[in-house]
């Protein structure tokens, strides 16, 4: 489908035929340390998708009342009642995703990073030169994604332009939140499979930045994000390209890997023996700043950590993949929170064998005790995750890392309602950790997180339309 072709009144969002209304258990985060659970909440969305109202313990015969309050003809306002076990949630943010490894998630465990790129990875994402292949694997991928409740996702896409922009419309069509960007990579890949040069990597990019401008001119779903795939497989005049065009545009995000594997990190050095690390590196070619989305950030030294926070970068924490890809490496989130510095989850598929949040979010509670085992562990100042906290990762947190969190993260009145519909009793609530009728909202929520599964995601909205 052309752009043109779902463009309505000037945006290509249409807006809602009718309010929305949500009466029940809701459940968000305000901070990283406090979750507030609401029952009997009363949510009103506008037609523009946007949160108008937020009630709270409100009784079930002022629900007609509440809605008429807003000015609203209550026979067009879709009512959700929900029952015992149901709530509504944030939407999950995936801070971390490549698109084309959608076809190869889990496969080549046991290589560490360059020989799974080189071996698994690169003759994978080569096939996405062919546009038919990209419509149909993207297509999967970003169904996939919805069924799993990722309402937002920072997609790496291929090197390749058409196959990226394709990536963007895909995420339009089906009305799932994305950054999309093409990903630059000119040297340390196979020639099958690299930029051809520096200018082409920047060239394609422009283009491509050009097209989603055209797709989404208001970034209503659609922001293109500047995406060097690390510093191993870019150049200095690719790096320093890619700084220039941010600098340009000071609204446009950046997404790379940051301090990933001690493999990596020993190469960066000998590509680059100027800097001492990969902060002075990203800063040096302006790629380090509040809009950075930097994955994994796992070998931190106290340089580096003040940097990221000073810079306000955002931290994309990918615990299945970093414990199951070759190496084995647990990220000092406690810290990164202790610094209140903007860290989200991330499926990091296909590294991470698992494209579910609710997969990350257990994964980023077992990695955060691993740290018990590191040399130099401070039970008093690291201690694991609590359930709460990953959920605010997943949601709030990844919001910031995107620096999205005016726009979506929780249900503060005036965001959009990115939203998921959670079902935890009855036919259709999957293999979950039976809820009794002793269990309180919060115990519900435990067994979501720790032995939920898609089937209990009953709908997904974004910008309040239902897109599952
Ligand atoms: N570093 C460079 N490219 C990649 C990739 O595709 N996945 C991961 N996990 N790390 C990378
Ligand atoms: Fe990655």
């Amino acid at each position: 489908m052309s752009p043109a072709a779902i463009e309505v009144n000037g945006s290509p969002v249409p807006e809602l035929k009718r309010q929305l209304a949500f009466y029940g258990t809701l459940i968000h985060c305000l901070s990283s340390a406090k979750v507030e659970i609401i029952d009997r909440g009363l949510l009103l969305v506008d037609t523009h998708g946007k949160i108008a109202n937020l009630h709270k313990d409100v009784s079930k015969d002022r629900i007609d009342a509440l809605i008429s309050a807003e000015g609203w003809e209550l026979n067009f306002v879709a009512v959700t009642i929900l029952k015992r076990g149901s709530f509504i949630v944030p939407g999950f943010i995936d801070t971390h995703n490549h698109a084309p490894q959608w076809t190869q998630r889990g496969t080549g465990r046991g290589h560490i990073i360059m020989d799974w790129l080189n071996k698994t990875t690169f003759p994978h994402e080569a096939r996405f030169s062919d546009t038919i292949y990209a419509e149909k694997t993207y297509a999967a991928c970003v169904d996939g994604f919805i069924k799993q409740g990722v309402t937002t996702a920072c997609y790496y896409g291929s090197l390749h332009g058409e196959a990226t922009k394709i990536l963007a419309q895909k995420c339009l069509q089906k009305g799932q939140r994305a950054y999309v960007g093409k990903c630059n990579m000119n040297r340390n890949a196979p020639d099958y499979y690299r930029d051809a040069s520096a200018e082409e990597s920047l060239a394609v990019t422009e283009d491509f930045i050009a097209f989603a401008a055209k797709l989404d001119p208001h970034r209503e779903l659609i922001t293109p994000i500047l995406t060097p795939r690390f510093a191993v497989a870019c150049d200095a005049d690719v790096l320093s390209g890619l700084g220039k065009i941010a600098a340009k545009d000071p609204t446009l995000p950046i997404q790379t890997h940051f301090n990933e594997t001690p493999q990596e990190m020993e190469i960066t050095k000998l590509l680059f023996p100027e800097f001492g690390n990969e902060s002075d590196l990203y800063e040096h070619f302006g790629l380090l700043n509040s809009r950075s989305v930097l994955a994994h950030c796992i070998y931190m030294d106290e340089y580096d950590m003040s940097r990221l926070e000073h810079l306000q970068c955002g931290i994309s924490h990918c615990p299945v993949s970093n414990i199951t890809s070759g190496s084995f490496g647990v990220a000092p989130i406690r810290e990164y929170l202790r610094r209140d510095m903007k860290v989200g989850l991330g499926t990091d598929s296909g590294g991470g064998y698992s494209s579910s949040i609710i997969d990350a979010m257990r994964q980023a509670f077992v990695v955060s005790n691993a740290r018990k085992l590191m040399p130099d562990y401070d039970a008093a100042k690291d201690k694991p995750l609590s359930y709460f906290e990953t959920f605010y990762l997943a949601t709030l947190g990844g919001a910031r890392v995107c620096n999205l969190e005016d726009k979506i993260g929780n249900f503060i009145v005036g965001k959009d309602f990115d939203a998921l519909e959670i079902h935890t009793i009855g036919d259709d609530a999957g293999i979950i950790t039976l809820v009794e009728d002793i269990d309180t909202t919060a115990d519900m929520l435990e067994k979501f997180i720790m032995s939920g599964d898609d089937r209990n995601i009953a709908r997904v909205f974004v910008k309040g339309r239902s897109i599952k």
